[in-house]
């Protein structure tokens, strides 16, 4: 099977998140949100002004990240259907790859659905190449080459640098983890989809025994590349007396997609402070939770008050211990939302904070109506 292409070199092997993509209904006011809200800046714009008909995108950046933020012009074309059906959502997890061609080539060979072979486009900066690939729903993965480009961003965009100085700046730096949720029984199949097209391989499994409640539950499962830069977890719905949340976002996406980003910074406690302090709501823990913390995860650097103070979970792998917190939906239907996440030590996963996670979840979802 892939064993041949392994052996030699995988063009996935080296490879790094480039940037996130969100299809949006307003993308200049997503824009000044994820700015005011989360600390962005600015970059670059592509539109009419720039050359780019019918739509319009801010490329927001901070430390590591990169999000571009894109708005249809018009009533009917991709970007606008796609927000009609699935809401404001993550259309393309970009990946930065050397080689273009040969990454696509081994994606495709693997069974990726092909939706843009490896296409050069130019300006004054330079050159990029990039393809695209299918992934669950409506989602996509954009393969990057960016050696031959010194222009700001890619052909089409612009440098039109804002920044807010109002805004508290959190000290995001990359993404850790990002997160899809898929159907009933398509779990397995998806992550095949990773070990067969990226060459990625399980970092770790959670069954509906560790993550349910008395009324709901889920399974997860957590696929990586070989040097554990970009992390796909992938979840299900499973049965349980009440509708899991994974089928409330299901049915509020119209089908598969991303449900959080897990973003990582090195100063938890600041990086929360400053996000509460620009407007940003988390979901909450309950103070039962603190109670027994230190019995459960052992020694840690971290003040239990502060921890509990700003409502941040901890946990433990093999490795050493994580640092998490989840933001409510970052629109108003309740889909894709953001993890802050610190790691001390722990490479992986813990099964605690994923239920600390469900079940605040299934508070918010009672709230809904939708439980
Ligand atoms: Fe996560």
């Amino acid at each position: 099977m892939s064993t041949l292409t392994e052996s030699r070199s995988n063009p996935l092997a080296q490879i790094d998140w480039d940037y996130v993509e969100f299809y949006v209904g307003n993308a200049k006011q997503a824009a000044h949100y994820y700015m005011s809200a989360f600390g962005f800046d600015q970059v670059a714009y592509a539109g009419p002004e720039t050359g780019v008909k019918g739509r319009a995108s801010y490329l927001l950046e901070q430390n590591g990240l990169r999000f571009v933020l894109t708005a249809s012009l018009v009533p009917d074309d991709e970007i606008a259907r796609h927000v009609a059906l699935h809401g404001d959502g993550v259309k393309d997890i970009a990946i930065l790859v050397e080689d273009v061609r040969s990454a696509f080539d081994t994606a495709v060979a693997g069974g990726a659905k092909p939706l843009l072979p490896p296409t050069v486009v130019e300006d004054t900066g330079g050159h990029i190449v990039h393809a695209k690939i299918a992934t669950y729903g409506d989602t996509v993965h954009s393969f990057v080459e960016r050696g031959a480009y010194r222009g700001i961003f890619m052909p089409g965009f612009v440098e039109q640098r804002k920044t807010l100085a109002s805004a508290r700046k959190p000290g995001l730096l990359f993404i850790d983890h990002c997160v899809g949720n898929v159907g009933w029984g398509e779990m397995d199949s998806w992550g095949d989809f990773y070990a067969r097209v990226f060459g990625f391989s399980q970092l770790i499994s959670f069954d509906d025994k560790d993550i349910s409640t008395e009324y709901t539950a889920l399974r997860s499962k957590v696929m990586t590349d070989a040097r554990h830069r970009v992390k796909f977890p992938i979840n299900e719905p499973a049965h349980g007396k009440k509708k899991s949340q994974i089928e409330e976002y299901l049915d509020f996406y119209g089908g598969a997609g991303v449900q959080h980003m897990a973003i990582r910074t090195d100063d938890i406690a600041a990086t929360i402070q400053a996000l509460r302090d620009n407007g940003v709501e988390f979901l909450d823990t309950p103070d039962s939770y603190y109670d027994m913390l230190e019995e459960r995860v052992g020694r840690i650097d971290e003040a239990i008050e502060m921890l509990r103070a700003q409502r941040i979970l901890v946990d433990r792998d093999d490795q050493g211990y994580m640092l998490q917190i989840f933001t409510k939906p970052l629109q108003d239907r309740p889909t894709v939302f953001f993890e802050i996440i610190q790691r001390k030590g722990s490479l992986s996963f813990g099964k605690g904070n994923f239920k600390a996670l469900f079940v605040s979840i299934e508070r918010e979802q009672e709230k809904r109506g939708t439980l």
